[in-house]
């Protein structure tokens, strides 16, 4: 029998680069590598809004990544954390985020950490707070809804960005002006309006292989339910997607009854203060986040 032959076919080094100065497509290359649905104008959304590196080889491969989303000077969502497959559990990971918590030194963090995820932050100190449940599926249209109590529900303009912003920033802890600015542009949104007052909003755009709703901010679950109810009428028979900490209760019954059932979960995390500012049982009349604009971005 011939002698096996063996070689060391993986030696290379890496050096951290600018996200915002690598190609598009490679990027995209690097997430389904890992199966993840984003497309090559989700990088780009993310791109525009947050400030990332990535590792590349020797030959200009990039075999990871790691972004930031610095929405004040007090706080950074991280997500878009990925190593390529082959190089997994051979402390990319932590050296990625190493550099991330370097570049977002002073602020309160919070992310959403996929399982795989999960050790890797636990190890930099990162503490667990919440389940988020990815729903999605091919919608099916919801039977028709009443007019919501005392409300009119429109849909939202570019003037609407105070509103939102502020409703949004009472609900997540940080003001997202630039965010939800950049979301108006590329969203159809609704409104719940009482008394000339923002209630309740949904934003809806197109993400991965379909459509994602998010975020939603409402005070109720019926407030959110009539703010998503137009999303998923419109999307029937067509993928849609909700990310939402909801485990239980009408807004989550009534995402099973669109089509969008559980198919994953992440774990929300922080690092410094706490960032869910609405505990479980402390909620009743305050505006609280039903859905993610994503898990990246909070
Ligand atoms: C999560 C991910 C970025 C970790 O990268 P990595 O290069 O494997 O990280 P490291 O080698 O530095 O390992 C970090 C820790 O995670 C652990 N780990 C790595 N892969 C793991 C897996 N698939 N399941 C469980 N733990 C894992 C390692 O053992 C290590 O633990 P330790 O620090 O206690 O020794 C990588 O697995 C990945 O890209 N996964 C797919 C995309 C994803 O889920 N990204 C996270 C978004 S929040």
């Amino acid at each position: 029998m011939a002698p096996r032959e063996a070689r060391v076919v993986d030696s290379f080094e890496m050096h951290i680069a600018d996200l915002n100065a690598t190609d598009l497509d490679r990027l995209h290359a690097l997430s389904i590598s890992v199966g993840w649905p984003h497309r090559a104008e989700d990088w780009q959304f993310v791109r525009e809004v947050g400030e990332g590196i990535v590792a590349m080889d020797e030959i200009g491969r990039i075999q990871g990544s790691a972004m930031w989303f610095p929405y004040d000077a007090h706080f950074a969502t991280i997500g878009m954390v990925i190593t390529s497959p082959r190089l997994q559990s051979n402390g990319a990971g932590q050296w990625l985020m190493g550099h991330v918590l370097d570049r977002v030194a002073g602020r309160d963090l919070g992310l959403n950490a996929t399982r795989a995820a999960r050790r890797l932050y636990h190890t930099l100190n990162f503490s667990r707070e919440a389940c988020v449940y990815q729903c999605n599926g091919e919608a099916i249209a919801p039977p028709e809804l009443d007019r919501p109590a005392g409300g009119v529900l429109r849909v939202l303009e570019l003037g609407d960005l105070d509103a939102i912003v502020e409703l949004d920033g009472a609900a997540f802890g940080a003001d997202r002006r630039i965010l939800l600015g950049r979301l108006l542009t590329c969203s159809k949104g609704i409104g719940l309006i009482r008394g000339g007052k923002m209630e309740a909003f949904s934003l809806c755009r197109p993400f991965g292989r379909g459509h994602v709703i998010g975020p939603v901010v409402a005070t109720n679950d019926e407030d959110a339910i009539a703010v998503v109810h137009p999303h998923a009428a419109r999307h029937a028979a067509t993928f849609l997607r909700l990310d939402t900490r909801e485990k239980k209760g009408r807004f989550s019954d009534f995402l099973s009854r669109c089509g969008l059932p559980v198919c994953d979960t992440v774990t929300t995390m922080s690092l410094g203060r706490r960032w869910l500012t609405v505990r479980e049982g402390d909620a009743r009349g305050k505006p609280r986040t039903y859905a993610l604009a994503s898990q990246a971005l909070g």
